[in-house]
């Protein structure tokens, strides 16, 4: 496995494999690494010719600073699980690398991100997703991939992306992943590491609550069933939801009953003390 920290080293390799007709698979993530993300590059492995993962915790995305400071960062053990799940090549840039202009002074882009971008994170994180186009579309331009691989965990990412992926004409297949978990059903993140003994104990709440509502839902209107995983959720001591919302999966638009789109999704975001956590559940997809 190839650790490469500078882009223009990485743009010579990517030259030399596209020359040779190699298929590219893609992985962006931003390191502390767990099972989600090696589920990820699995599929990039098995379904390219090389498997190419970038580790970079991107500042531009961050609107809380708090949030960055604290983001996890263990680049040992992210390496050595890359190494083993059989990566090609890791990107591990420094800021500098991938910003060369410096934060302050690069140059800005104002990207269509749509509708989609203006709903749930994109309204109680502003500028996350500009960042997080800003990032992707360099690394795009850098890695070159045939395909990119995102989590369904990050379920408005997807959308915002594959958005962006046309606004912008950029040549690549976007591949959604199914999320996963662990054993008490606690969706994997990397902030789960910052979680307290006693609030990993209460986290899993949050998968089951909406487990739960796929029976609720079953009896009561889609109005009702989200207002019930809110209070339900929100009488746990440790646990606040900041939105809960019902959406058309296409569009990530919200929808007032359960005839409207014929696949729906719900996003939550909670609060575990400071540790923000996110997690959605189906209630309808087409076959
Ligand atoms: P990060 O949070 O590190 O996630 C990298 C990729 O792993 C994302 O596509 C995310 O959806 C996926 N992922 C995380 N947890 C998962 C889980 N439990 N199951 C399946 N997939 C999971 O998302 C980002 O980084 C950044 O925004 C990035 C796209 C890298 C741009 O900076």
């Amino acid at each position: 496995m190839l650790i490469i920290r500078s882009a223009a080293e990485l743009e010579t390799q990517i030259s030399r494999e596209l020359a040779n007709g190699r298929s590219i698979g893609f992985v962006p993530t931003m390191g502390a690494l767990h099972a989600g993300h090696i589920s990820l590059v699995d599929r990039a492995v098995a379904e390219n010719d090389l498997c190419v993962v970038s580790v970079f915790v991107n500042p531009t995305q961050f609107n809380n600073p708090d949030d960055l400071a604290t983001y996890p960062r263990d680049e040992e053990s992210d390496f050595k699980l890359l190494a083993k799940a059989g990566a090609d090549i890791v990107f591990a840039p420094t800021v500098e690398e991938v910003y060369p202009a410096g934060l302050e002074n690069r140059e800005r882009h104002e990207f269509a991100l749509g509708a989609a971008a203006e709903v749930m994170e994109g309204k109680h994180r502003p500028g996350h997703f500009q960042g997080v186009a800003e990032v992707v579309s360099r690394l795009f331009a850098l890695v070159r991939p045939t395909r990119a691989y995102f989590g369904e965990k990050d379920f408005q990412q997807i959308a915002v992306i594959r958005n962006m992926v046309k606004s912008e004409g950029i040549n690549v297949d976007i591949v959604a992943c199914p999320i996963k978990r662990a054993d008490d059903g606690l969706a994997l993140s990397s902030r789960n590491a910052l979680l307290t003994p006693e609030q990993r104990r209460i986290a899993p709440e949050i998968h089951r609550t909406l487990r739960e509502s796929l029976r609720y839902m079953e009896t009561h209107s889609l109005e009702e069933t989200r207002d019930w995983v809110c209070r339900t959720i929100d009488a746990i001591a440790g646990l606040r939801t900041e939105y809960y919302e019902i959406v058309d999966a296409r569009t990530l638009q919200p929808v007032t009953n359960w005839a409207e789109s014929p696949w729906i999704v719900g996003c939550i975001t909670v609060y575990c003390g400071k540790v923000r956590l996110i997690d959605n559940i189906a209630y309808k997809k087409p076959n």
